[in-house]
């Protein structure tokens, strides 16, 4: 880009040069010497007053149009009209030009500064009501604790006294649903924690293999019941150092989950685990009911469940994708799904192989 200044210069200058050039040419040609001196004197002060009168043009039009130019990008970096340079002109346009500036600049920087404030208010309200629910959640927990203790003794019957058939029914009853409540107040916690950036990660080296398949055995009870296969696929010898724990739990969020979305006798579920660079690449595939492309962007929300009859059987809470993704991102990697309807779904998620800077418990 060219300055206006160098422009009007470089055309000044020229024509000035041309102005004296044939000034002089015409007095050493002339046949009266006085009338070649007297054109020559004309062409100098013609000469020098184009490039006096371009030094005032660049004095009082281009120099406050560079400084409004300049006023202009600093004002598109930092948003703040108070740090411009003044501008004095006693041209009608340019002044108007930099008092229209100067106003919608003022209002620019007074509605960002609403809006900060505005942001500012909504986060303290935001982290104020997490760590409210957080408080709540906590409180439930608390109770949970006797409730489930005296409930596995009323279960024992050696311990206080015989129940009949229909109280212990109901006994029971009342055992599952305190785990399930136990559970759901735990992924409450643990989104919130999620949330504030208060999750605390282990890291410690972990064999791959022999966590797929402690992973396995946890869940021998629920397959056989439901008469499915669960394999692992891993032929790698893999170490990570990472949260081993944090890993089993987004293993079994996405194996629950699997569980219940294939066919009983028919439902084939293979986990595993892949090195990938940087990264370790986990898995879990199954050939269940498939999840649509719509519905695939929209899982890994918090409390989102797809409208299904298999879904509200299930009474899950729509937590369990949102803690897996808060976990693999909090480890430093992303979770992801591919999926079609009435083949199946593999989840994949990767986690880094080396130790990354993550809210450490060591
Ligand atoms: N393997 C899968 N196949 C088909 N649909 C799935 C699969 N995994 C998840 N989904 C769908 O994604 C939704 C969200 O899953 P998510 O694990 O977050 O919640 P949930 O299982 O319903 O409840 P929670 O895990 O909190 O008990 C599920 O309700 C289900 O509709
Ligand atoms: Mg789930």
């Amino acid at each position: 880009m060219i300055p206006i200044r160098h422009i009007l210069f470089l055309v000044s200058g020229v024509s000035s040069f041309i102005i004296f050039y044939m000034g002089l040419v015409n007095y050493l040609t002339a046949v009266e010497a006085d009338t070649g001196m007297i054109l020559l004197i004309f062409a100098t002060v013609v000469a020098s007053g184009t490039l006096l009168s371009t030094v005032y043009i660049s004095k009082s039009i281009t120099i406050p149009i560079e400084k409004l130019a300049q006023n202009m990008t600093e004002f598109s970096k930092t948003n703040k009209i108070r740090d411009k340079k003044p501008i004095n002109t006693n041209i009608k346009e340019i002044y108007e030009l930099n008092e229209n500036f100067e106003s919608m600049g003022q209002k620019v920087e007074d509605t960002i500064f609403v809006q900060k404030e505005y942001v500012e208010k909504l986060k303290e309200i935001d982290r104020k009501k997490a760590e409210f629910s957080s408080m709540v959640s906590h409180e439930l927990k608390t109770p949970l604790v006797p409730i489930l203790g005296y409930v596995q003794m009323l279960q024992k019957q050696e311990l206080m006294g015989e129940l009949n058939k229909q109280q212990l029914d109901a006994v029971d009853e009342i055992y599952l649903s305190a785990l399930k409540l136990q559970r759901l107040v735990g992924d409450i916690l643990t989104t919130q924690k999620l949330e504030l950036g208060k999750l605390e990660f282990n890291q410690e080296n972990t064999d791959i293999t022999k966590l797929l398949n402690s992973i396995i055995k946890d869940f021998i009870p629920v397959i056989s019941q439901k008469n499915i296969h669960l394999v692992k696929d891993n032929t790698e010898n893999i170490i990570i150092f990472s949260d081993k724990d944090r890993i089993n739990q987004v293993f079994s969020n996405l194996i629950k989950n699997a569980i219940d979305f294939v066919e009983s006798e028919k439902g084939q579920i293979t986990i595993g685990a892949k090195m990938d660079k940087e990264f370790i690449k986990f898995f879990v595939k199954d050939n269940g009911v498939g999840i649509s492309e719509t519905d695939q962007k929209e899982i890994f929300k918090k409390f989102y469940q797809i409208d299904t009859s298999t879904s509200k059987k299930r009474n899950g809470s729509g937590l369990g994708l949102a803690i897996c993704k808060g976990i693999t991102e909090g480890l430093g990697g992303k979770i992801w799904v591919e999926s079609k309807e009435n083949v199946g779904t593999t989840f994949y998620f990767e986690i880094p192989k080396q130790p990354i800077k993550v809210n450490s418990k060591n």
